[in-house]
Parts: structure tokens; sequence; C-alpha cells
């Protein structure tokens, strides 16, 4: 390299430091919340950003109780040191609490005797602005990731980070809280198996994954599912049948059925506990399990049950995986503020943490590619997905997957 190149890549790293430094020294109050459904790694994020903003820039860390909510009602937050955040990596939960109703994009207020339905970002706003919070750092999912951008587009500096058990975030190859999910799906999946095989029955597992089958189709695959059903793929219900009773025939005398609560049978609807709210309120999704079950059970003769994983998937302490995630995710996130690039999210790219912008984040769902390789790998061993247009599977003992 030539002195004069050699000058020049200098001053400019010299000046773009400058830059950074006077960008970091104009930031002294950060806060961070966290939206959404919990998850495991909640904890680790806001650990790794108390340290990283105390110890590395110096900047004071503030936590917004109940996500978006404590923004609205009655400014909730509080200091948070690194005193605060001790041994949190090992945490489930989130200490700030969190909230994944009351949508401040269409936010319910009274006016009069009538309800109506307001974008109240704007008194979030105001109310960063009281607290007098120079950056604020939404850790979330998708619905939590909408409501930062519009409060990036009405001028406060923000920087997202990416969290769901559900894996639906674009932007990013895996969001933390997803590998602790999988985890307990799939030992669910091994404990099942034994006393399927233990009674020769049909066990089904009900996980979540409102909209994608992340959850399921993995889990399916590491926990040698016989039937995977996701909400990508409309399931024929006569080739998951089909599939068991052929099962059956060829001596293999249980299986194994990995379900996602938004998975959908052909020409059917989802099946939902509390359907959706004539406001937009989003409905809660449930009994597409039981109703397989029930179905199975019908249609092959063979004694059925069900399990409906629930909440296990998002409570209790985080993988190894999603701790490492989650915190180089902080970290990278105060990075992210002191190098003055707001609006962005940060994410996993490969091996290696990288941002995007929180807009394309937002864009679309991160869905299972109905005919990507993990569907091709599942459908490779032997497992249906119930999809009409499935080739019919090799000599059933061959393919058992049980
Ligand atoms: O978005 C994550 C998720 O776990 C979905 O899979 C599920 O439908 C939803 O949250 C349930 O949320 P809650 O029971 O907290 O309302």
């Amino acid at each position: 390299m030539s002195a004069r190149v050699k000058k020049a890549r200098t001053g400019k790293k010299k000046a773009a430091a400058k830059k950074s430094s006077r960008k970091s020294k104009k930031i002294k109050r950060i806060a961070i919340l966290t939206g959404g459904g919990d998850c495991p790694g909640l904890n680790a994020v806001i650990r790794a950003v108390v340290r990283t903003a105390n110890l590395l820039y110096g900047y004071e860390v503030y936590g917004i109780e109940d996500g978006f909510d404590g923004l609205l009602n009655g400014r909730r937050h509080r200091r948070l040191t690194t005193k605060d955040v001790r041994g949190l990596q090992v945490k489930g939960g989130t200490i700030l609490g969190t909230s994944n109703r009351g949508n401040p994009l269409n936010y319910p207020v009274k006016t009069g005797d009538r309800i109506v339905f307001k974008n109240v970002t704007g008194d979030i706003v105001k109310n960063i602005r009281k607290l007098g919070i120079d950056v604020l750092i939404a850790v979330g999912g998708d619905g939590t990731m909408k409501i930062a951008q519009a409060v990036f587009e009405k001028g406060i500096p923000v920087v997202g980070v990416p969290k769901t058990i559900d894996n639906d975030l674009a932007v990013t190859d895996v969001t933390f809280g997803y590998n602790s999910a999988v985890t307990c799906a799939t030992d669910a999946l091994d404990k099942l198996h034994t006393t399927a095989e233990s009674h020769h029955r049909v066990l089904v597992l009900e996980v979540m994954g409102r909209d994608c089958g992340w959850i399921a189709l993995e889990s399916g695959i590491a926990g040698g599912a016989d039937v995977i059903l996701i909400p990508e793929i409309k399931f024929d219900l006569n080739k998951v049948c089909d599939h068991i009773y052929n099962r059956k025939v060829s001596g293999s005398r249980f299986s194994i059925a990995a379900v996602a609560e938004g998975a959908c049978p052909l020409g059917g609807k989802k099946v939902y506990e509390k359907d959706p709210g004539a406001d937009g309120t989003p409905g809660r999704l449930g009994g597409i399990g039981r109703w397989v079950a029930e179905r199975i059970s019908l249609c092959t003769s063979i004694d059925t049950r069900v399990a409906v994983l629930g909440h296990l998937q998002r409570g209790g302490i985080p993988t190894t995986f999603d701790r490492i995630l989650a915190t180089r995710f902080g970290v990278e996130a105060v990075n992210l503020i002191a190098r003055g690039e707001f609006g962005r999210m940060v994410c996993l790219r490969g091996r290696k943490i990288s941002n995007g912008t929180i807009k394309s984040a937002v864009k679309m769902l991160k869905v299972v590619d109905p005919h990507g390789q993990m569907v091709l790998t599942a459908e490779a061993l032997g497992i249906t997905l119930g999809r009409p247009d499935q080739a019919p599977p090799g000599h059933p003992d061959d393919r058992h997957t049980g």
C-alpha cells in the first residue's frame, strides 16, 4: 500500500472515530424496553446493554416497564446499573415486564361514552422527551418493531433488538428465544415418544407458532415426528390419516405429530380459543391439536391423545445458544448507539452479528418456505406435512422415523 493511500485511510479512520465520539458525547441517557410476548433471553439482553452502556461508554440506562405501555400510562421507569443486572443471563422472562395488548398504533381511547382507536405514538414520543432519554432500545418482535419504527419516524433515535420464540422476524437469521422454545418442544416430543410407544397410541403435540411453523418443523425433525403441520402449508387431513394408518399396517404401532397452533386444514379455518375482536385485537389461537387428534382417532381407529405445550415454551432459563445470542445483540445495540446508527435493528447473519433497518424487518414475516430445504429435509425422512402435492412415501418400513 502506498504511503499516500495509507495516510488517506488513517485520516478517514480518525475522522470517523472523531465523529462517533462526538455522537457518543452527546448521549447521556439511554432507555430499554421489552415488548410483546416474553421469551428466554430478554434478561440477558438487558444485562448486556446495561454493562456495555455503563462500563464501555458511560451512558446512564433506564428501564421502561411493561413495554411501550410504560411510556403511555405514567412514564414508568427506573434506573438500571450493573448491580441491578447481576447474574441475569440465566433468568427467564423480563425484569422490566412486558405487554402484548393495547397496540399504540391502534390504541383504545375513551371519547365520551365511546371507545375510538387512535395512533398514540405521539404521546410516547412526548414522554420519551420528558424523561430526557436520548436513545431508546426496543427489544421485541414484529409488533414492537412496528411501534419502534413509528416512534423513530417521529424523531426519536431508536435501536431494535429482535426477539420471538416464533423466529418469524425478517432481516435476522434467528431471534433469541427460538432455540429455547425448540429445545423445550423437542424435549416434549422425546417424552411423548416413550409413552406413545408403550401404549401403541398416536400422540399429538400442539406447539406455538401463530403465522410461522418454525418451532413445529424443527422440533418435529429433531424429535422424530411422523407428522408436522405448519401454518404455511394447508394440510390435507386424509394424507395425515393415511400416513398414520400405513405406519400401523407396516408394523409401527405408534405415531407422533407436531402441530403448530396456527396450522390450518385445507378448505378450513384456524382454530381459536378466543376469536379475534371486531376492533382488530388478535384472537388467541388454540385447539388445532385436539381437532386433528379427534379426526385421526376417528379415521384410523388408533387411540389418540393430545398435549398442548403452551407457555412452557416461553418460560424458564434460556439455552446456552440464546444466552450468547441475546448477549451479543445487547452489546451490539449499544455499539450502534455509539456509532450514531439509528432506526436499525441488530441481527444475526450466518455467524456474524450485523444490522439492518427496522423498516425492512417489519415489511414481511420470515415464513417457512413450503418448498425450502427444511421442509424437503423433513419429507426426505418420510415425515408428512399433509400437503396435497407431496409424493407418496416409499415402503413405509424404510420411512420409519419414530
Ligand atoms: O408471538 C409469540 C407467541 O408465543 C405466539 O406463538 C402465540 O400465539 C402468542 O405469543 C401467545 O401469546 P399470549 O398467550 O401471551 O397472548
